[in-house]
């Protein structure tokens, strides 16, 4: 194998399913000649429901996929497995690791002016109080609320994502936070994004809906910029995608819900 500088290594970037795309594909907007590797772990998803402990051992090996590939940073793009599995990653790489909820927190602080924030996300990252701890970590003084939404993630992974059904699901969860008067609502999982439509008819105009993803890529382009390893090739950079389920599903629904073309999905048995 060629010799090969850490700036030509690509980018490890990975969710439970195609919620991290939404990560990716603002990624390759920021800093379109990086190469990436995306890994959605299909044959075990939903993560949200699952235990901490079944979450760090399914990271722990994507993990272990991502160092065969010599890649050159890890981006959680996945709040279940930043909210309990963060810890984890970073132990088994030396790689820098990128989480979503710090930049998702950041972004937050910023606009908020009545200092009341709302977080959506899986039972597992409402349960972990990740969201809380990293905002108090950051600001005493801010009233967070948060609710589970499981019923999300099935919904954004059937593409049903404009159905009667699903404004009744969002209204479902989402009565009780409208009552709050919060002027932020973290989209604290990255399925969510696909559903931002429904979600900003039901929380009103008045709310802003907090996806992470911006803050992430910048934090991503910062971390590159620190340790020198961007790439500065000439082209744009590839993107290849592995999965553990079924590649032909998760093409054929990632080709419906998003811009980018995914000509191939490769699947890896963990
Ligand atoms: N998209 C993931 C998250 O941000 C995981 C969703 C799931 O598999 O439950 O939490």
């Amino acid at each position: 194998m060629p010799y090969m500088s850490l700036n030509e290594k690509p980018i490890g970037v990975f969710d439970s399913g195609f919620g991290g795309l939404t990560v990716l594909y603002k990624l390759v907007e920021v800093l379109p000649k990086e190469d990436f590797i995306y890994f959605g772990d299909t044959a075990h998803l939903p993560y949200g429901t699952k235990s901490p402990r079944e979450i760090k051992r399914f990271v722990v090996k994507i993990i272990d996929f991502f160092k065969s590939l010599k890649v050159k940073l890890v981006v959680v793009a996945c709040n279940s497995s930043s909210a309990v599995a963060l810890q984890e990653v970073r132990k088994r790489v030396n790689v820098p690791v990128v989480g979503v909820i710090e930049p998702a927190v950041r972004a937050a602080l910023k606009n908020t002016k009545s200092r009341r924030i709302g977080v959506i996300g899986t039972e597992v990252t409402v349960k972990s109080n990740a969201y809380k701890i990293a905002f108090s970590s950051a600001n005493h003084n801010i009233k967070i609320f948060q609710k589970a939404c499981p019923l999300f993630v099935p919904l954004v992974e059937e593409g049903l994502l404009d159905k009667e059904f699903t404004h009744s699901i969002v209204r479902y969860y989402l009565d009780e936070l409208k009552k709050m008067s919060i002027d932020q609502l973290v989209l604290g999982c990255t399925h969510y994004p696909l559903l931002k439509k429904v979600i900003r008819e039901v929380i009103g105009d008045e709310v802003e809906l907090v996806d992470s993803s911006v803050e992430i890529s910048k934090e991503v382009s910062s971390a590159l910029e620190t340790k020198n390893i961007k790439n500065i090739q000439k082209y744009d950079g590839y993107r290849k995608f592995f999965v553990s389920g079924s590649p032909s599903r998760f093409q054929q629904r990632a080709n419906k819900l998003f811009d980018f073309k995914i000509d191939e999905v490769k699947q890896v048995k963990l």
